[in-house]
């Protein structure tokens, strides 16, 4: 893996980025009724109905463009992607700072339909094209003493006027403990629906860890550090009474101003019932053995 190369041009990199989603849409053998089949990875994909593309790329959280619903759509748009560049350091054996095209490179591309439930109690079915985060630690080379990740994003208040305005700590961070960010349902999406990430939705590189709250899925990623400390993550950080370090999703332990035991899935209309939100958001069997022993009520 080349190290980054300040003579590779943006127009290198998109063709590869559009490339590498397409062709995991040609690849795959297109489950009906959607408008990406999939290389689909076999026991990565709920069998719910996605939401549309207008619902995922509308109704956002990133408040690098403002606090509102509507504000990433409105405003992502300023924030350049290309060229993009993603620095690893910490404990690896191949630090460095990498371009876009170095970090996909050698990574093959699935479409993974992930359920997606945000702490604020509503949630979504994404159709995310994206690589397994754990291959590209391993590509990087992980050392022994590592114990978590910590993840990045960009600052760049010029292009993210939410940036502008002490709304958060910035940079936004996140971080997984080293098993839960070589989970092989850990995921770095590049895409939704076959198309490149829109900006709203994290462009080029976000984190979709399903079955955590959302704000763990952190969104344009810049930075990513191994290390033996927990990082401290921005929600944590904004208030520890509130939330956590591991925000697994858990229907059992309610966040102190409202009920965690059901959802409203987005795009079913007003009258649409809530519906009961799963342990770990219905991926249990896959990772409830990460936390065996865990009083997840105090590691919430
Ligand atoms: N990442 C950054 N950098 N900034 C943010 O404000 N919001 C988080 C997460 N990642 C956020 C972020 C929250 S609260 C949620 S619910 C998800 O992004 C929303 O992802 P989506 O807009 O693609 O649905």
């Amino acid at each position: 893996m080349a190290r980054w190369t300040p003579d590779l041009k943006y127009s290198d990199i998109t063709p590869e980025r559009t490339y590498l989603n397409r062709r995991a849409v040609l690849a795959g053998l297109g489950a009906a009724g959607l408008v990406a089949g999939p290389a689909r990875a076999a026991g990565f994909s709920v069998e719910e109905v996605p939401n549309s593309f207008e619902d995922i790329t509308n109704y956002n959280n990133f408040y690098e463009f403002g606090t509102g619903k509507d504000d990433p759509a409105r405003n992502a748009h300023m924030l350049t992607t290309d060229p993009w560049a993603v620095q690893i350091d910490g404990l690896v054996d191949k630090p460095g700072t990498y371009d876009l095209a170095d970090v996909l490179d050698g990574l093959p591309i699935e479409e993974r339909v992930y359920r997606f439930r945000c702490v604020e109690a509503w949630s979504m079915v994404v159709p995310w094209n994206g690589f397994q985060l754990s291959h590209l630690l391993d590509k990087v080379g992980v050392q022994p003493s590592a114990r978590y990740v910590r993840f990045e994003t960009l600052v760049r208040p010029e292009e993210m006027p939410g940036q502008r305005r002490a709304i958060l700590d910035w940079p936004y961070v996140e971080g997984l403990r080293l098993d839960e960010a070589m989970h092989p349902l850990t995921l770095v999406a590049t895409g939704i629906y076959g198309k490149d990430l829109p900006n709203q939705n994290g462009a080029p590189l976000r984190l979709v860890v399903p079955w955590k709250y959302g704000f763990k899925s952190i969104k344009s990623i810049v930075r990513i550090t191994l290390q033996t400390d927990q990082p401290m993550n921005t929600w944590k950080d904004q208030n520890h009474r509130e939330y956590g370090f591991y925000s697994n999703v858990n229907p059992q332990v309610d966040h102190p101003r409202w009920s965690q035991a059901t959802e409203r899935r987005i795009g079913g209309g007003l009258f649409t019932k809530r519906q009961p939100t799963l342990m770990f958001n219905g991926y249990e069997d896959q990772v409830a053995g990460l936390y065996k022993g865990m009083d997840l009520s105090q590691d919430f």
